[in-house]
């Protein structure tokens, strides 16, 4: 939510800028600007993409070897040019960029418009410079001083980056609840809110902690203050991550790319952690903590977003094999309605980005009460690995596409282990139980591959949801949170109203929506309920309603009632999500490109909120 980035070095600043905004471009879109010091501070920012920050750019001076950059996802004031970053200080002498929230910006405003600041947009962000300025003027300290004085006035998030035309050797980043990452170069130093832009030119980073602020002197290197002004030793992380994995290696959209990477990534999720020969698992960051969760009274999960739809799918995986009882919440809600959490209660947070600002709140909030938090996390070095107690990276790459798909069959993947891994640690299935699963799960990548297949007949499924404004998901059992899960992913990129229901649920509402134009999504798998969803969907046909089948190779009985059907490998039910969910992504990812929808950039949507 809004990328960050910046550069101090040799190098011309503009370029290095640019690059960096596009990849971060997935963190917001409604507006973008650079601030570049030459001899003054040029600003050059429009409403809108990248582009068109380039477009307008193109023709004006942006030589500078410092300067920094800012891609929007507007909170406070509409996405206009002149709410765009960075903003400046009343003289133009300091230029800040900020992804975050500044509560108390309002006094803080009135305050500094009694002692004559004018204000130029409608940002919490430009409250921030004109503070560092008047607290630079009127207490005579340097920038470090005024910024490190400055932020122990505000409330809220923050995560900056400050220029200043009077110090043309220096940058400086803060960051409390929005994620800062220095990069270390050779005699050029990079600020961004993630590694994305930096991995290019540097794999030595440091990760700025909350409250941490960081002076970036060209010629004197990298230190560190708190803002309660105690000195810290920066720790140099080096980057896994490599630059192909930014690029869309030929693929027409970051989101096709994503979806088909799963076979890979699935398998990258399950590498090294599993033995199906020996009929054994081995998951670090839980051995550690055996004897919390094989004695848990119960396990809580939270998450948001598709993270959440992830969670669900482990309510089923854990209750059915571990035989634990297994609360899901929304991070939102968690964290504001006062839940009864004990110690000895184990918390699970899942999160691709890492830095979702309600699940970090509700980790916080959990360990507070005493709980052990496991998180389940994609980013590597982000807020939430560090604030858990321990976890299981998903390993799944860099997701770019706003609308998570190799993320979330990541997340189950690990779920699945660690459902596996608690269950047969706790005694509720034997080790050739164990054994059984595994192989399975072995067997999942190449399943993926199979499902992928069905694109040319999703295609033709794709053509006809699209002409419509509304579409229904039916699932039941572990099919449920995949029907919710294909649900968002087709309101998300193609602006199609689609709920998500329990198959059986539908006669209590849904079903008055059902005639002759609403598409019917069934996840009708072979599985336990198979029966039950055939009844289901005799309800719909009943209503006229028109049926888009997920079906198991195979098929007989689902294939007839339907008006289009896809096929997938059979495989166990508890592991099935892998597989169903394949289809419906690549059914959003069709039905939004012939709605010609932005795919990897939809609208109003950022990849990471670290606003509540
Ligand atoms: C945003 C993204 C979703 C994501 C959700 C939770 O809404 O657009 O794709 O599922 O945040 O993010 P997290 O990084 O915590 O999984």
């Amino acid at each position: 939510m809004c990328g960050i980035v910046a550069y101090i070095g040799n190098k011309e600043a503009y370029p290095i800028l640019i690059k960096g905004l596009e990849r971060l471009e997935y963190r917001g879109y409604d507006s973008a600007g650079v601030a570049i010091l030459e001899s003054e501070i040029k600003v050059f920012k429009r409403a809108g993409k990248v582009q068109e920050l380039k477009d307008y750019a193109s023709g004006h001076n942006t030589a500078g070897n410092i300067g920094i950059g800012h891609t929007r996802w507007a909170t406070h004031g509409e996405p206009n040019e002149r709410n765009a970053h960075p903003h400046s200080s009343s003289d133009s002498n300091i230029a800040i960029i900020h992804n975050g929230i500044i509560e108390n910006y309002a006094p803080l405003k009135e305050e500094l418009k009694k002692r004559g600041h004018e204000f130029l947009s409608d940002t919490d962000t430009e409250v921030l410079v004109h503070l560092i300025e008047d607290v630079q003027k009127n207490n005579n300290v340097d920038l470090f001083e005024a910024v490190r004085i400055a932020l122990n006035e505000v409330t809220g998030a923050y995560a900056i980056v400050v220029l200043s035309k009077d110090n043309p050797n220096q940058l400086i980043g803060a960051r409390k609840g929005s994620p800062l990452v220095v990069g270390m170069g050779n005699e050029e130093f990079f600020i961004a809110s993630d590694a994305t832009p930096i991995i290019e030119y540097t794999k030595n980073v440091v990760y700025l902690d909350d409250e941490e602020i960081a002076l970036i002197d060209r010629y004197n290197g990298l230190s560190i203050k708190t803002i309660a002004n105690q000195i810290k030793t920066p720790y140099v992380h080096e980057l896994e991550m490599q630059l192909e994995m930014l690029e869309k290696g030929g693929y027409e959209h970051f989101m096709l790319k994503e979806i088909y990477e799963q076979p890979r990534s699935i398998y990258d999720s399950m590498r090294g952690r599993i033995d199906s020969k020996r009929g054994d698992i081995y998951m670090g960051g839980m051995l550690e903590y055996k004897n919390v969760l094989t004695n848990a009274d119960r396990i809580i999960i939270t998450a948001c977003g598709t993270s959440w739809h992830a969670a669900l799918v482990a309510e089923y995986l854990f209750e059915d094999l571990a035989r634990v009882p297994v609360e899901v919440e929304y991070a939102s809600e968690f964290r504001y309605r006062n839940p009864i959490i004990n110690p000895g209660d184990v918390v699970i947070a899942i999160s691709q980005s890492g830095e979702t600002a309600d699940t970090l709140a509700a980790i916080e909030l959990a360990k507070q009460k005493g709980a052990t938090v496991f998180g389940v996390c994609n980013v590597v070095g982000a807020s939430i690995p560090r604030a858990t107690h321990a976890g299981a990276y998903t390993h799944a790459g860099p997701e770019i596409g706003v609308a998570s798909t190799k993320a979330f069959t990541a997340q189950v993947t690990v779920l699945i282990q660690m459902a596996l891994w608690l269950a047969y640690n706790k005694g509720a299935i034997n080790q050739a139980k164990l054994a059984r699963y595994l192989v399975e799960l072995e067997a999942i990548p190449a399943k993926v591959e199979e499902a992928l297949k069905s694109a040319e007949e999703v295609e033709k499924m794709a053509k006809i949801i699209a002409r419509s404004e509304n579409a229904l998901y039916l699932g039941r059992g572990y099919n449920f949170p995949v029907a919710l899960e294909g649900a968002l992913k087709l309101k998300e990129i193609s602006y199609i109203h689609a709920e998500g229901y329990p198959a059986a649920e539908m006669k209590h509402g849904p079903i008055a929506l059902i005639d002759e134009n609403m598409p019917v999504v069934v996840l009708a798998t072979k599985n336990s309920q198979y029966d039950k969803m055939v009844s289901n969907i005799q309800e719909v046909k009943a209503r006229k309603g028109k049926v888009f089948a997920i079906v198991t190779k195979g098929d007989v009985e689902v294939k007839a009632m339907a008006d289009r059907w896809i096929e997938i490998p059979d495989c166990p039910e508890e592991l099935s999500p892998l597989v169903s969910s394949i289809p419906l992504q690549l059914l959003s990812y069709h039905v939004a490109l012939l709605r010609d929808c932005n795919v990897d950039q939809p609208r109003n949507l950022a990849k990471s909120v670290t606003v509540e």
